[in-house]
């Protein structure tokens, strides 16, 4: 009966059968009480498909999810240890400083040192929920009513909604497969506004697995420092990166961009820590204390136990990351092979991250069965062969579907070995 964005459709109230003495009142609430600009906010299609599969799941239908955004792999054990003893700690028990933990925005510093090679201090660090509440953080400090930000398609589903919820205006601006999903500076430059106040970049990208190179960096960081354009720049699958590719920080191979920069990060992906929810965003002091009041107003401080969890991560050994990039890197070579071979399947090979990011024709990928776009192939495969994976429609990419690698060899073979069965291979 509800929508799922907590509105009653005028159609929903037909079809539901209601009283007419109750559609006046319904009728109502058709003029929704919530704000504009939450409203105009969509539900994660990501997530939706997470739940119609986990749906399908709790059913009894064993349903194979190329759908997640997170790795397969559990916390390694020093962390959780760590997180044992910060909760019998009686210092997590109470109000930490908004902005995070002293000591692990100290670990922020010597880790941005470590691992990328930016300079920092404290005064640059904020601690966030997640990478996601970074994003938010920024985007509300630095955004005014209209200002616009430039978003290279295809996007991580959260940014355009972050950005509404600022005030912004988002301007997408497409990258196609045949540019390795890559935006150039004239694909930029085109796009830009007197208007235009940010660019958010992220690479390795999800959902196309895209690593800039270097050279590319520099050239869009100096774009966008000569026109003083904010970037934000989204650096959470920093050591997921295979093969030949390198990853490389913008602040850092493009120093001039320093002044206007935010750089987001987080443990997610990199120590298997989504639901510990600890990100954190690197920027200019104003902006890093700016993001600090709002969550002094909003959340208070990210959960302590989880914080120091992170300072563990952090602080710790790397050999589980690399375990798990081995990992991914072989299910990424599996997974070409047997994306090959399923007709109308395009699947440039991803140099980061742990998603493929294929173009399909949906006649040649499930013949016969109708299907006119990749949101409806998308439908047929979870419903026909019983494999969930995301549609390129909810990353501004129409034509394309996400297929996660963060699964299990013999579940990854088998998913790709049903679709393959539906074309008739
Ligand atoms: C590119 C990108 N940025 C940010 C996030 C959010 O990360 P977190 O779980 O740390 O909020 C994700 C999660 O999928 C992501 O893929």
């Amino acid at each position: 009966m509800w929508s799922p964005r907590g509105r009653l459709g005028v159609g929903q109230i037909v079809t539901a059968g209601i009283a007419p003495s109750r559609v006046g009142y319904l009728a109502s609430l058709v003029t929704s009480p919530i704000s504009r600009r939450l409203a105009a906010i969509t539900d994660s299609a990501t997530l939706a498909v997470s739940a119609r599969a986990a749906a399908m799941r709790a059913a009894g239908r064993p349903v194979i999810g190329f759908a997640v955004g997170e790795p397969d792999f559990p916390t390694p054990d020093h962390i959780i240890e760590a997180a044992q003893r910060a909760a019998a700690n009686p210092r997590s028990h109470h109000y930490s400083p908004a902005a995070g933990l002293p000591e692990l925005r100290e670990a922020v510093v010597r880790k941005s040192q470590r691992d990328s090679g930016l300079e920092c201090a404290v005064g640059n660090v904020t601690i966030t929920v997640g990478a996601k509440g970074a994003v938010y953080g920024a985007c509300v400090a630095l955004l005014d009513e209209g200002d616009e930000v430039l978003v290279p398609a295809p996007y991580w589903v959260s940014y355009p909604d972050i950005v509404s919820l600022a005030g912004g205006v988002v301007r997408t601006v497409p990258a196609t497969l045949a540019s390795g999903y890559r935006v150039s500076v004239d694909d930029l430059e085109a796009a830009r506004t007197p208007r235009t106040k940010m660019l958010i970049f992220c690479s390795p990208n999800n959902p196309s697995g895209a690593v800039y190179p270097r050279d590319e960096v520099i050239a869009i960081g100096r774009w966008a420092a000569h026109h003083g354009i904010w970037v934000l720049t989204d650096e959470i699958y920093e050591h997921l990166v295979y093969g030949d590719a390198v990853f490389s920080s913008m602040p850092v191979v493009a120093p001039e961009t320093r002044e206007r920069c935010i750089v987001v990060n987080s443990v997610a992906k990199t120590y298997a820590m989504t639901g510990w929810r600890v990100g954190w965003m690197v920027g200019p002091p104003e902006v890093a204390a700016a993001v600090g009041r709002l969550q002094s107003h909003s959340t208070s401080n990210v959960t302590n136990v989880s914080q120091f969890a992170a300072l563990a991560a952090l602080e710790g050994s790397m050999d589980s990351v690399w375990q798990m990039r081995v990992a991914f890197d072989r299910r990424r070579r599996l997974m070409r092979d047997l994306l090959q071979a399923i007709p109308g399947v395009d699947a440039p090979q991803p140099e980061g991250a742990f998603y493929f990011f294929p173009g399909v024709d949906p006649q040649l990928a499930l013949p016969g069965r109708g299907a006119r776009t990749a949101l409806e192939v998308a439908q047929i495969l979870l419903e026909a062969a019983e494999i969930a994976v995301v549609p390129g429609e909810a990353f501004g990419a129409p034509g394309s579907l996400r297929l996660s690698f963060a699964l299990g060899d013999d579940d990854l073979v088998e998913g790709l070995q049903r679709w393959l069965a539906l074309t008739g291979g």
